[in-house]
């Protein structure tokens, strides 16, 4: 069996299905065999090998971190000297955000719930105010339209602001990283096809940070986005691709045959069979 239960047409509780999924993931992410946050509270909290190696000096940069989550990514760039504004829509991972910014003593990191697609609004007194948009890893799954979340980005950037992002390769979503299922060569099994525009519903009870949990809020929806259509948005919406790679290794055990490099990222054990992660930066115009 695998965690892919059926197609879907538009389904109007796909947002809630996916808050009430990402709500209970907080608690998860922050409890034993959760997110390690023990570097960010000794001052400095780690950020992956990929992020680390590609995201530059960002001291002095007003950031918007979209999809901040608990606040990971967003206390780690404050603490290299980064102006933060972290924005999720869920309260409890807005609320944890702020929680873990003040047990690690920073100040230049704010957090606010919302949407994506309605953070324009939230935020309009921001809207051009930022030098770098920042989103990474299981962000664009959940969001139905490019070309929409495309134009929120160029909405905050100052002109000549950059958009980074870090992201699940579209090519390995099409094999299953849920059930654990593997032909006998360890590789997994076809899950969604690639050029799917359909959602899908999930039905999903463990957790990719803590593979033992059973979560109750098990379904979610998600959309699959291919490549070339993550660069046409980002051209659509007014931003010059500075750079696009392409990695065989991601920062989360994607899937259970994957091994831990010696950077602490998850690779194939034997030989790179797909592209695990993919990395650009944008400019905009
Ligand atoms: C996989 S997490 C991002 C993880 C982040 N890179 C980290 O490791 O901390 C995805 C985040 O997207 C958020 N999210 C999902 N759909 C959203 C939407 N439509 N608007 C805003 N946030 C959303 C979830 O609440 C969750 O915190």
């Amino acid at each position: 069996m695998t965690g892919l239960e059926r197609q879907l047409p538009l389904d109007r509780h796909a947002r809630d299905l996916n808050l009430a999924n990402w709500n209970e993931r907080v608690g998860v992410h922050l409890g034993d065999g959760g997110y390690d946050l023990s570097t960010h509270r000794a001052g400095k909290g780690e950020l992956d090998a990929i992020v680390a190696g590609e995201i530059g000096d960002v001291a002095g940069l007003r950031i918007l971190h979209l999809q901040c989550h608990i606040g990971h990514d967003s206390i780690a760039l404050a603490q290299r000297g980064a102006s933060m504004v972290g924005v999720d829509f869920s309260g409890a991972a807005i609320e944890a955000a702020h929680r873990l910014a003040q047990e690690c003593g920073v100040e230049t990191a704010t957090f606010v719930e919302s949407d994506v697609y309605e953070a324009p609004d939230v935020l309009s007194a921001d809207l051009g105010g930022f030098d770098l948009v920042f989103t990474t890893w299981g962000a664009i799954c959940w969001l139905p339209d490019l070309l929409h979340w495309a134009r929120v980005i160029r909405q905050f950037l100052r002109p000549g602001g950059a958009f980074y992002f870090a992201e699940t390769h579209p090519v390995a979503l099409v094999f299953d990283d849920i059930s654990g299922d593997a032909d006998a060569d360890g590789r997994p099994i076809w899950l969604v096809p690639y050029f799917e525009r359909e959602p899908h519903i999930f039905d999903e009870a463990t957790d990719y940070a803590h593979r033992g949990v059973k979560l109750t809020h098990s379904r979610s929806v998600q959309w699959m986005h291919p490549l070339a259509d993550i660069l046409a948005a980002l051209k659509a919406a007014d931003m010059d691709l500075d750079f696009l790679r392409e990695h065989d290794r991601i920062p989360y055990q994607m899937f259970p045959s994957l091994v831990r490099d010696r950077d602490g990222l998850w690779t194939w054990p034997r030989q790179p069979w797909l592209p695990l992660a993919l990395s650009l930066r944008a400019i905009a115009r």
